[in-house]
């Protein structure tokens, strides 16, 4: 059995972690088999370039170390098999899936990487997928692997800017990654004590968080904390295309509300507002425990189901069970927060505010 691994769209800690399951479930339990890694995500299986990856290539430091060593990118679905002079970047995926050998290929990566994924199992290709991203937003799992050590850093990270936030009685933006759902924002919003948190599945209301500042101007605790998810959105602008958002103020190239936000705070309530835009620290560093044990069970179980020849499935997890589900059920879905849950409920009731009335 030839099986591929390869690593597409944004990085987080745990993939490494899932490779080195993968390559030791395999040399140790399926018999001549033999594996190669694809570069760069997608990008190389469109160039048709893989190497081969011994078990010794499997150590240790891949649960240790973050990001990815195949290295990924970005290959946008929406133009993935549109004719570009030589067939499709998804026609050489397949021809290339065929001239490498492969019986199995497994896909690392986020909602966009299963969508591709889904496409390339029903042009023959035996795909299995494994659920990656710190938004997770993955349909169909509990929790994608990356996300718990993210929101470790955001959570120390607010930690670190609460005590600026204190010295001098601020308000404090901190805009964190999410764009579809705010998951991160959620978790580590509560998890770090903010004040207020913006989701992109609850429109905020401008006179909401303004009047909510100064309400506490006027209280004995004059600063806050206000977690941003990036892709939180004003209510009055919510039905249009982020294209057409006046509230995102472009010509400086900003792609959030938040610079925007912070200034309108300070306008209307007179409080020294700044913010902080978290980036990409949110995506590296080495996994946290709960990631580097969540990765290797997901890797070695996706390993299994290639023993099993279970193709044109991802990974998951239920409970505390890890699972699967079919890709061309997942594919294009996922999963966001519930407004009326139990944890944006339970948030509530300890005085969090989402930004509206
Ligand atoms: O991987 C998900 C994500 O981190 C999003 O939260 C973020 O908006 C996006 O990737 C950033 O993409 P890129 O790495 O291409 O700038």
């Amino acid at each position: 059995m030839k099986l591929g691994i390869l690593t597409s769209g944004g990085d987080c800690a745990g993939l490494n972690a899932v490779i080195r399951a993968i390559g030791l479930y395999v040399y140790d339990n399926i018999p001549g088999a033999e594996i190669v890694g694809i570069p760069d995500g997608y990008g190389g299986l469109i160039e048709g370039e893989c190497f081969p990856m011994k078990r010794g290539d499997f150590g240790d430091s891949l649960l240790r170390e973050g990001g990815t060593v195949l290295g990924t990118s970005r290959q946008p679905y929406k133009t993935i098999a549109a004719p570009d002079g030589n067939g499709s970047r998804l026609s050489r995926m397949c021809a290339n899936y065929r001239k490498m050998g492969l019986d199995c290929l497994f896909t690392l990566g986020g909602a966009g990487t299963h969508k591709t994924a889904a496409l390339l199992c029903s042009e023959g290709c035996n795909v299995i997928g494994l659920p990656k991203t710190i938004d997770n937003d993955i349909y169909g799992t509990d929790v994608t692997f990356g996300f718990q050590t993210a929101v470790e850093v955001v959570t120390e990270c607010i930690d670190r800017i609460r005590t600026t936030v204190g010295s001098h009685g601020r308000i404090m933006l901190v805009e964190v990654m999410g764009n579809k759902a705010g998951w991160l924002a959620l978790h580590s919003g509560i998890a770090a004590g903010a004040d207020m948190i913006l989701l992109p599945e609850i429109p905020f209301s401008l006179d909401a968080v303004c009047d909510f500042v100064a309400e506490r101007r006027k209280s004995d605790s004059p600063s806050a904390i206000i977690v941003v998810a990036e892709g939180a959105v004003l209510d009055t602008e919510a039905p249009f295309k982020k294209s057409e958002r006046a509230f995102v103020r472009t010509e400086r190239g900003e792609r959030t509300v938040t610079a925007r936000l912070a200034e309108t705070i300070a306008e209307r309530t007179g409080a020294e507002t700044r913010s902080t835009v978290l980036g990409y620290v949110q995506r590296g560093g080495t996994p946290c425990a709960y990631d580097r044990l969540l990765s290797s069970r997901l890797g070695g179980y996706a390993a299994f189901l290639a023993k099993e020849k279970r193709f044109g499935v991802t990974a998951a997890v239920a409970g505390n069970r890890i699972t699967f589900n079919a890709l061309t059920e997942i594919a294009g879905r996922y999963k966001t927060v519930d407004p009326a849950g139990s944890i944006v409920r339970f948030a509530k009731s300890v005085g969090v505010s989402f930004g509206i009335k």
